[in-house]
């Protein structure tokens, strides 16, 4: 499926029908998600399947998502890393999105769970391991308002040119340049993107052919992860346009008090 299609049409499902997937669409997660584990995973992070939800409800319940909000489905993916490192989490969430889009393609729904304020101990209970704490699960099953069609209907967005800019963060991008050089789809799609809060916290800025991924801030894990996804959905917003680029994490630094974290070659 084009990413385009897909962020037009994608949003977060906080309720879901109780009933489990079918045997089918359980059996292509996993199997992709060890894709996943095993393309992207070995260094950095490693994705597992819990397949009863309702184990992985016990614990976090009053623990995980806003104000201890736990979203109850019948299934979840969690991740956890293998490094203490922003970019365990950056890869983890790349690859997790990669599998949201899968479930999406399959009519399955989800929506991000964080974990970010769970205490330690709850979030080594919930693989067999202690060690291995989970940093954030994704939500899985079919929505409770489960529709044949799409309707469109993401929360609100930032308009582009909040988010898109030429050269430094003071000047944003002016869009009709931004349309003749074939980029404004790329950037309006990818606004739909989710993140923690709806905080939506990148901006890009394009400078000498690249586009730099900037973050408002980028100290907790919650936005470590609204970077890997938004990466993850730029890469495939840009290859449905024939560009083969792949991003590449740049050493961080600081602009304007906001964090320059990775660069796309145009
Ligand atoms: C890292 C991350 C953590 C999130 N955590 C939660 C959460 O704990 N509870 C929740 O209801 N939504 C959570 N969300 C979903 C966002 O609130 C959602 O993406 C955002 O509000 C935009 O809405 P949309 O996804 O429907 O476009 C999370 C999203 C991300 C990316």
């Amino acid at each position: 499926m084009l990413f385009k299609t897909y962020l037009t049409q994608r949003k977060s499902y906080r309720s879901y029908q109780k009933h489990d997937l079918d045997e089918g669409n359980l059996s292509q997660l996993k199997y992709y998600m060890e894709q996943l584990n095993e393309v992207y995973g070995e260094e950095w992070f490693s994705l597992s399947f819990f397949e009863d939800g309702k184990q992985v409800i016990k614990k976090l319940k009053g623990h995980a998502g806003y104000h201890g909000v736990m979203i109850e489905s019948p299934h979840y993916v969690g991740f956890s890393v293998k490094k203490d490192t922003y970019e365990a989490y950056l890869w983890g969430a790349y690859a997790l999105a990669a599998l949201e889009k899968k479930a999406f393609e399959l009519d399955v729904e989800s929506c991000w769970v964080s974990l970010q304020d769970v205490p330690n101990e709850i979030r080594g209970s919930i693989t067999e391991d202690p060690e291995e704490r989970t940093e954030a699960v994704l939500a899985l099953g079919q929505g409770k308002d489960h529709l044949p069609f799409r309707p469109n209907e993401t929360s609100n967005r930032l308009p582009l040119k909040e988010l898109v800019f030429e050269d430094d963060l003071d000047h944003p991008f002016d869009l009709e340049k931004l349309s003749n050089w074939g980029l404004e789809d790329l950037f309006y799609y990818v606004r739909n993107a989710p993140s923690a809060y709806n905080h939506q916290p990148w901006r890009f800025i394009i400078r000498e052919g690249k586009v730099w991924l900037a973050m408002k801030s980028f100290d907790e894990s919650n936005e470590y992860l609204d970077a890997g996804i938004v990466m993850f959905l730029f890469e495939g917003l840009a290859s449905d346009d024939n560009y083969l680029g792949k991003w590449k994490l740049e050493p961080l630094h600081e602009e304007k008090g906001y964090s320059f974290v990775a660069t796309y070659h145009l």
